[in-house]
């Protein structure tokens, strides 16, 4: 008899040292997945909120130590009205039920974008999360929230070109390594692996520079599907990829020391 995989800890055949560092997630296909049962969309944005905690949960127990989710973009709010007012309420919500329990769990989370558009109120509640949570380092969550790419690459340009013109920087300094210092996700290391659900295969402005390296995974599954199973495969792909950095190496990162 098939013994069914035990998710709780991390599947036998995925090597520790193999695994991703950091992991990237477009969650995608929620108003898809609402519309195939009949449903609103906005359920498709309720089931998809318990897939990422989840997720989230599957990182902390399987030794991933970041993730990070690009929950709502700069271009979200294109979305009728009532769409945007209800993703902003589940944010507000879900922080209220569950922060007290990420910080049991040694969650640090922190939101990536421009948070002035949003209500007060989930401001306020942000800044607490991020400030009650900052010590933790069992995992560290990241949630993309009016983030843009584009908009993210100009504001560290202005903020380099402003430390240029007061003499705080020279031009020789500015570099890779000073860009990437002045954008949101400093001092994380870049994601080795970005999911996007849904069939799309598109990066929609999440994170074009950390991205440029990383492996990309593609899956059918709507992002409410994305169970702890779906994640395995992921990772079994991820493990057979080669990654070069331009050279040469052959060994698959599951073969590697
Ligand atoms: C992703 O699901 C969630 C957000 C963008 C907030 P969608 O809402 O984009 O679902 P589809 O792509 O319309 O199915
Ligand atoms: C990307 O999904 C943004 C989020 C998942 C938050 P979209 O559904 O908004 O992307 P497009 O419009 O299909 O590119
Ligand atoms: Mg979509």
């Amino acid at each position: 008899m098939i013994q069914p995989v035990n998710y709780s800890t991390l599947p036998t055949d995925l090597h520790p040292k193999a695994l991703p560092n950091h992991v990237a997630v477009i969650m995608d296909g929620n108003g898809r997945w609402a519309t195939q049962r009949g449903m609103p969309r906005i359920a498709g944005h309720r089931q998809g909120a318990k897939t990422v905690k989840d997720l989230l949960r599957c990182c902390k127990d399987w030794g991933i130590g970041a993730l990070t989710v690009y929950a709502f973009s700069t271009e979200n709010w294109r979305r009728p009205m009532e769409e945007v007012t209800f993703l902003l309420r589940l944010f507000d919500r879900l922080l209220r039920r569950e922060l007290a329990e990420m910080q049991r769990e040694g969650v640090r989370i922190q939101f990536l974008g421009d948070l002035s558009p949003l209500p007060e109120r989930l401001q306020d509640l942000m800044q607490e999360a991020m400030t009650v949570t900052h010590a933790n380092q069992r995992v560290q969550f990241n949630v993309a929230v009016n983030y843009g790419g584009r908009q993210e690459l100009v504001a560290a340009t202005r903020h380099i070109a402003q430390q240029v013109a007061c003499g705080a920087l020279s031009l020789e300094q500015v570099d890779e390594e000073s860009l990437s210092r002045a954008l949101l996700t400093y001092p994380l290391p870049d994601p080795d692996l970005l999911i996007r659900t849904s069939g799309e295969q598109r990066l929609s402005n999440f994170l074009p520079w950390q991205l440029a390296y990383t492996e990309l995974y593609f899956t059918d599954l709507l992002w409410p599907e994305f169970d702890r199973a779906a994640f395995h495969q992921a990772l079994q792909w991820y493990q057979r990829r080669q990654r070069r950095f331009g050279g040469l190496a052959p060994t698959p990162l599951a073969q590697g020391s």
